[in-house]
């Protein structure tokens, strides 16, 4: 069945490109195609634009331009990142700390190091699904090379205390201290210096620009083991040519996310309590796992008992609106999200789990037409299933 409106709230998943996004990255296609490594003018205006794209990202996280790596996106920052870090670090010590709630582009990766004989330390989180500072501090040994610590978790929205963390580390110059930042980029202020973190990774696709794409910042001084080999391109730490538009598209995206982001943020953090609270007022037995305060202004988790997450989503989508059930990687593989089993769910919050994840596009009466909508569906649902 087609409707007429649609309203997207699976930003956490992906984001519509900005239209300043699709023309940077047409006048890069159709008139700046040289390779930025040839030695003539075509070369050099494209490298301009990766010079350009670079500094203007470097910027918006108080970094050198010599610090950001252009990657093909977060998974590929976090794995160059702790995949690159653990190999060239390995003789200073095999212990690596991570938490149970990063995203697979971070589990997976660690799960794979264990293979080749690193030890990983794997920390639970409090009830509102955030890692403590003293469980960092109690895993700690003088083995330890790498803590990798998200910022914001991409099924429940909830912030890492990750400054706390930094501060932590900084008197420890043998651990590194790599962040997946790639669901606060753009969202929440990220600073590498002032929150002492070391590597960092992030993701074109998740504001508003195109997929593909990203970065990893790595302070000045640290080395890694780069995971492919070839041309030598950004200082031999990533080969590949460079994916010249979609750099392009990145810095357009960055440009005018970080334009605004203070009022931004404010609205979207409106439309989110906006969110919580039409669902808690509307939809009787729910349990939001989104923490109060604690939270990244755009992602909202909520477990509605009696339901089925998988079954709401396309019920959603017959009427022209998109969330997800956990996240968009584990929304396919029929099992229950890592994430919120950490929160100790019962099997029914389990399954009747869903995400809304807003964007700087959505309005407040897309939020109450998407709220109407869901509490209708969550009606029909609950009945069909005590019959
Ligand atoms: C927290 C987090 N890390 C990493 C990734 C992977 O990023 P990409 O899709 O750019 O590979 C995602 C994407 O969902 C994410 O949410």
């Amino acid at each position: 069945m087609r409707v007429a409106r649609e309203i997207y709230l699976d930003n956490s998943a992906t984001t519509r490109p900005f239209q300043e996004v699709i023309e940077a990255m047409t006048v890069v296609l159709t008139r700046h195609f040289g390779n930025p490594s040839s030695l003539h003018k075509k070369g050099l205006e494209t490298e301009a634009i990766i010079d350009r794209v670079r500094q203007e990202i470097a910027k918006t996280l108080g970094a050198k331009p010599s610090e950001i790596i252009f990657t093909s996106g977060g998974t590929e920052a976090n794995n160059l990142a702790i995949q690159g870090i653990a190999r060239r670090y390995k003789k200073r010590g095999t212990h690596i700390i991570t938490s149970s709630i990063e995203h697979s582009a971070v589990l997976d990766v660690m799960k794979f190091l264990e293979g080749e004989g690193f030890r990983v330390t794997y920390l639970p989180v409090d009830g509102n699904g955030c890692v403590r500072i003293e469980d960092v501090e109690q895993a700690l040994t003088e083995h330890t090379i790498l803590v990798s610590i998200m910022v914001v978790n991409n099924e429940t929205g909830a912030v890492q205390p990750i400054r706390q963390i930094g501060e932590l580390l900084s008197n420890r110059p043998k651990t590194l201290f790599h962040v997946d930042g790639v669901q606060a980029y753009g969202k929440i202020p990220l600073k590498v210096k002032t929150d002492k973190i070391d590597l960092l990774s992030v993701s074109a696709h998740k504001i508003h620009g195109p997929k593909g794409i990203g970065a990893l910042f790595m302070r000045e001084g640290i080395d890694l083991e780069p995971l492919f080999w070839g041309g030598g391109q950004e200082k031999n730490r990533r080969s590949g040519t460079e994916n010249v538009p979609g750099i392009a598209g990145f810095g357009a995206a960055v440009r005018k996310v970080f334009a605004s982001l203070e009022q931004d943020r404010e609205r979207l953090e409106r439309l989110r309590d906006q969110l919580i609270q039409g669902i808690r007022s509307s939809i009787g037995q729910v349990r939001i796992n989104t923490p109060e305060g604690l939270a990244a202004p755009h992602v909202v988790s909520v477990s509605l008992p009696g339901v089925k997450g998988e079954v709401l989503v396309h019920a959603m989508e017959t009427e022209g609106v998109f969330i997800s059930t956990g996240s968009a990687c584990s929304s396919r593989q029929k099992i229950h999200s890592h994430v919120l089993q950490q929160l100790r769910l019962s099997d029914q919050e389990l399954e009747g789990s869903v995400r809304l994840s807003l964007s700087y596009e959505n309005t407040a009466e897309e939020i109450e037409e998407a709220v109407r909508i869901m509490t209708r569906l969550v009606e029909d649902l609950r009945l069909l299933t005590r019959r």
